[in-house]
């Protein structure tokens, strides 16, 4: 494995070789913007343990900071706080918000912006960010009174948001999403009245977890957990948070245990909230060696590590309630299935094609450049497997995932491959071609 340079040159993956030790993944990255957000908003200081130092997370801490609130510095292994300004303490920035790469950031700045009357925002983002649909969160919160313009009638960043206030209501959301079902709670917070969100299936549980341990009147009920209700008013009280490694982060390394001979890999203090655990159901289907160990409960949200051995796999099929449950895995799954015995099925997925890239056709294209045969279908794909890859000229299309997922399919691949855009990695997992080199040693 070369080493990783910050220069724009492609990264060289080699073929072959095993990968065997543990590894901590960086923290969670839904739960490390949670905790900045609700922070920000609690009365009080918030102490964030083990808080993703990461590009999508610092771009939430940043926007919070151009509204007045201290955040502490972020970096590895540093306790951050967070000084938290009450429900409607932030200030108008004299600046456009600039949320990056982070869909999360925008769409839950959305929420909490949208009921601050009086005052006016400006969100936008990098070019991945500023071409991915907005109107779903801008839509839902105008019924709640809120006024949000943008492009292509309110879809797309730059969008202004002129603070009103707000008025509770029931809403049905078409896609199970989280960042808009967040959107919507941290709206409801200061709102006229309740506001129920009804999602078709359950979407990632993190806000509703942790609005409920900051102090917020919040009710989960319905089937499979898909209604959520928030009571305003109540306000929220600065918090210790202590955030558990990324299992979307921790998928690259099961993936890549699982598929590598000789493989042997344990990946250390994984969140496994049922909220995000598809990944491992999936590898069971598919008859991969995963134990979970030491399963524990760490600050509300349960933890465990996982060790994953490389053995043969079964093709897989999923669709339904499972995608949002997996959704960020779909990449590297796609992986997995070119190593499987059979042809994989993936439906109900066609939020993968508003995500940082058009996942989907992202995959396709690229495995597509190694030799693996992918039908791609408007919802999902097709995977053959066990037809061996090839190494090949690659690109991230600048898509933290996609790199992460190519570099795992290009060491089982035959012949070396290039990594074009690899530092997309960067925006989730900072250390991962560190990461890499050394469980490869
Ligand atoms: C996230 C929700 C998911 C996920 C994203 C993070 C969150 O997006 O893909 O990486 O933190 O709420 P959707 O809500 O669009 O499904």
């Amino acid at each position: 494995m070369a080493q990783p340079s910050s220069s724009s040159a492609p990264l060289p993956l080699p073929a072959g070789g095993s990968l065997r030790g543990r590894v901590q993944v960086p923290g969670d990255k839904s739960i490390s913007h949670r905790a900045l957000l609700f922070g920000a908003i609690a009365c009080g200081e918030t102490r964030i343990e083990g808080l993703l130092p990461a590009e999508d997370p610092l771009s939430t801490a940043a926007c919070l900071r151009a509204m007045g609130v201290e955040v502490s510095p972020i970096a590895a292994g540093a306790v951050v706080r967070v000084q938290g300004v009450g429900l409607d303490g932030l200030q108008e920035p004299g600046d456009v918000l600039d949320c990056g790469n982070s869909g999360t950031t925008m769409r839950l700045m959305l929420g909490l912006l949208a009921g601050r009357a009086g005052r006016h925002f400006v969100l936008s983002g990098d070019a991945s960010l500023r071409g991915r649909p907005m109107r779903r969160v801008g839509a839902p919160l105008a019924r709640m009174g809120a006024v949000v313009h943008g492009r292509k009638d309110g879809n797309f960043a730059p969008l202004a948001v002129l603070g009103q206030a707000l008025r509770g209501t029931t809403v049905r959301t078409p896609v199970a999403s989280a960042q808009v079902k967040s959107a919507l709670l941290l709206a409801a917070l200061t709102a006229e009245g309740p506001t129920t969100v009804i999602e078709p299936s359950q979407s990632r549980d993190h806000s509703e977890r942790m609005l409920r341990a900051f102090g917020a009147s919040l009710v989960v009920d319905g089937p499979g957990n898909t209604c959520v209700t928030v009571q305003p008013g109540a306000p929220l009280q600065g918090q210790s948070v202590v955030v558990p490694g990324d299992i979307s982060s921790a998928a690259f390394w099961l993936v890549a245990g699982a598929i590598t001979p000789g493989a042997d890999l344990t990946v250390e203090n994984v969140g496994l909230n049922p909220s995000r655990t598809g990944i491992l159901e999936v590898l069971e289907q598919m008859g991969a060696r995963l134990t979970v160990l030491n399963r524990r409960d760490v600050a509300g949200e349960p933890v465990g590590d996982l060790r994953v051995q490389h053995g043969p796999l079964q093709a897989f099929s999923i669709g339904g309630e499972l995608i949002p449950r997996l959704v960020d895995e779909i990449p590297v799954l796609a992986v997995a299935a070119c190593c499987a015995e059979g042809t994989s099925r993936i439906h109900d997925a066609a939020e993968l094609r508003v995500k940082e890239t058009d996942r989907l056709a992202v995959m396709a294209r690229q495995l597509g450049a190694m030799g693996a045969r992918i039908e791609e279908y408007e919802d999902g794909m097709a995977v053959e497997g066990a037809g061996a890859l090839r190494g090949a000229e690659l690109d991230s299309e600048t898509d933290h995932r996609v790199a992460m997922s190519l570099a795992v399919a290009a060491r089982i691949a035959r012949g070396d491959s290039l990594l074009h855009r690899h530092q997309a990695a960067a925006v989730s997992y900072p250390g991962f071609w560190d990461d890499l080199q050394r469980l490869s040693a």
